[in-house]
């Protein structure tokens, strides 16, 4: 696993969520603006996913979102227009934090894998960008 600072997209990070380890089982919580830097509107997942298959594509306009492997593992490609970096996640303690006009694709789903995410938005279609092309020309015409 990344080390928490290892994340060079703008305003990405790796955030290491509170664990409550136990011999009975650990325990991970998150506090909606205590733990991650956004109220939580939306938590959706990814499961069942077919080995190969890829997700994600797209970057938002406003919706920042925190990605947790809470079983299994899959790799995340991250790619703010100016740099790309694969991050592997596989522990349900660590999030990735996904800042936003950042474009992401994840695949190497592994087999039984769950991903979680955490939004700061409700679902809406407009907020996204699933161009890469006028992705690209948004970020030109970002002040
Ligand atoms: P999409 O965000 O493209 O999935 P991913 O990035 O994980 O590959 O969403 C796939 C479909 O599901 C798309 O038709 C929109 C719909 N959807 C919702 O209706 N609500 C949601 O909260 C999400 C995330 C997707």
């Amino acid at each position: 696993m990344m080390k928490p600072d290892a994340i060079n997209i703008r305003g990405c990070r790796l955030l290491d969520l509170p664990k409550i380890s136990d011999p009975r089982g650990n325990l991970t919580f998150i506090e909606g603006g205590a733990h991650i830097p956004f109220d939580i509107a939306r938590v959706y997942y990814l499961y069942d996913v077919p080995g190969g298959a890829e997700r994600g594509g797209h970057a938002h306009k406003a919706l920042r979102q925190l990605i947790i492997a809470m079983s299994g593992s899959f790799d995340i490609l991250l790619d703010d227009g100016s740099f790309k970096q694969r991050v592997h996640l596989n522990r349900p303690y660590f999030g990735l934090y996904v800042d936003t006009m950042v474009w992401r694709e994840l695949d190497n789903f592994s087999s039984g894998s769950v991903c979680m995410v955490l939004a700061s938005t409700p679902y809406e279609e407009s907020d996204y960008y699933r161009d890469y092309d006028e992705y690209r020309q948004a970020l030109e015409h970002r002040v």
